[in-house]
């Protein structure tokens, strides 16, 4: 499979044991986000990941929603009645089902969003005046719970939740793992084009309204084909809505195919072959999913690979891993920007090079506090990446899970960090100047920045 790409590349990740998941050890942890302890003993219970990287993505997506009847024109499936959307792997507890037996309604008081958006009315008008780029978005982590259930229904697919509210209740993650775990979950009943353009379209609807311009949205590809899921379907889908969110509602995009690092340089190579009749919809290749222990050096074959291809590339790398990972994301998958980055700022070097060479950090501040990697949206990273001049960014990551679409991001931190007028400014010009847009497009954005800001 992987000959037309240069053969196969054996290549074991390394496993740091000293930089295993920051796993949050009763007693050891950080209250500001009541998910961040609570789930930290019964995922040691439970959860079927946990920082688990030997389990295959069958593993995980093993049936957390059985397929009760075949869905209608499921293109590409091949599987019997029955049998799991997953395929073959069954699992008597699911983290879904687990979620939804403990009747997981954790009361979490304000939400982030609710508790910081309040007190400076002037400053949340300008950010939703203000034209953006969001240029860390996975799409399959904007399907909300309507949609899942939606889907759900109209494909036969059962999940065991009884409402919109349930679902939500059981978004309370303690890391990254906890997080995955129930995103790779949540994306089963993603079966169809149409699914796949419900799903984008409702990403770009919602945007619009946060007076998003330009995206750059990263889609999972292995989180689907394992499924039975062709490829064709899912980018078929993702760019229809893509196109008709350019025409209709005037964003712009790019769209970003991930690899899932917990998964084998081998699948990588496999799925970038499956790409190949794509290359003229598909502009980069990013990294995803569990990042400790899955070190950019295991992707630099595939990601030498994607450059010679012509497309660009971007890595997920410093959001738990250490300072190590983005040294590695630069030196050997010589990314053009650094997808969250968090741990960049432990490393002077690494600081003063990021700064020197104008990178671009995608920071993601409500992910960042759902998953732990803060413990309170106050110690966002981004204070200390606009302090340092570094080219800081502001993204929603998977806004269905997270809590908060781009706007929302915007005013949690700039009420937490108490930014100025000019650091927002500043920021929504990176996100341009960051992305993969040509030169003159983004000089246009930026004069409708300076329009907008010039008349505050
Ligand atoms: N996949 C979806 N969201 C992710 C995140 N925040 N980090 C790594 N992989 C992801
Ligand atoms: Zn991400």
């Amino acid at each position: 499979m992987s000959q037309a790409l240069g053969g196969r590349h054996d290549k074991p990740g390394r496993m740091d044991e000293s930089e295993q998941l920051k796993q949050v050890e009763p007693g050891q942890v950080r209250i500001a986000e009541p998910g961040c302890h609570q789930r930290g003993i019964e995922q040691q219970q439970w959860c079927i990941g946990g920082g688990d990287n030997r389990l295959t993505l069958a593993d995980r997506l093993g049936c957390p929603v059985a397929v009760t009847q075949p869905a209608a024109g499921m293109a590409g499936m091949d599987r019997g009645q029955g049998q799991s959307s997953a395929g073959h792997i069954h699992r008597d507890r699911t983290e879904l089902e687990r979620r939804a037996r403990a009747g997981q309604a954790v009361d979490r008081g304000a939400s982030p969003v609710q508790r910081q958006s309040m007190t400076n009315p002037a400053r949340n008008a300008l950010i939703a005046r203000l034209p953006k780029a969001e240029l860390h978005l996975h799409i399959e982590g904007s399907l909300e719970p309507e949609l899942l259930f939606a889907l759900a229904q109209r494909n036969g697919v059962s999940i065991p939740f009884d409402s919109v509210e349930a679902v939500r209740a059981a978004y309370s993650f303690s890391n990254l793992q906890d997080f995955l775990d129930i995103y790779y979950q949540g994306m089963s009943v993603l079966l169809t084009e149409q699914d796949f353009y419900d799903l984008t379209w409702a990403y770009l609807e919602r945007a619009a309204d946060d007076n998003v311009r330009h995206v750059e949205i990263f889609f999972d590809p292995q989180g689907h084909t394992e499924r039975g899921v062709a490829f064709d379907t899912v980018v078929d889908g993702i760019e229809r809505a893509l196109k008709q969110g350019e025409a209709e509602l005037g964003i712009s995009y790019r769209l970003i195919m991930c690899f899932l690092r917990h998964l084998s340089e081998d699948e990588a190579f496999a799925t970038l072959e499956q790409a190949l009749p794509h290359l003229h919809r598909i502009h980069g290749v990013g990294l995803d999913s569990s990042e400790v222990g899955h070190p950019p050096a295991k992707f630099q074959r595939v990601f030498a690979k994607a450059r010679e291809l012509g497309l660009h590339v971007t890595a997920h790398a410093g959001e738990e891993g250490p300072p190590e990972y983005v040294h590695e994301a630069l030196d050997l998958l010589e990314v053009e920007r650094i997808d969250h980055g968090n741990r960049a700022l432990e490393d002077a070097a690494l600081v003063q090079r990021i700064a020197e060479e104008g990178l671009t950090l995608t920071v993601c501040p409500l992910s960042n506090l759902r998953l732990c990697v803060i413990g309170d949206i106050a110690e966002s990273p981004v204070r200390r990446m606009l302090d340092l001049s570094l080219k800081a960014t502001v993204n929603s990551d998977d806004p269905a899970y997270f809590g908060g679409y781009i706007n929302d991001n915007f005013r949690a931190i700039a009420d937490a960090l108490d930014l100025s007028e000019a650091e927002i400014v500043k920021l929504v010009e990176n996100s341009f100047t960051g992305s993969f847009l040509p030169m003159a497009d983004q000089i246009q954005h930026l004069a409708e920045i300076a329009e907008v800001a010039g008349g505050r």
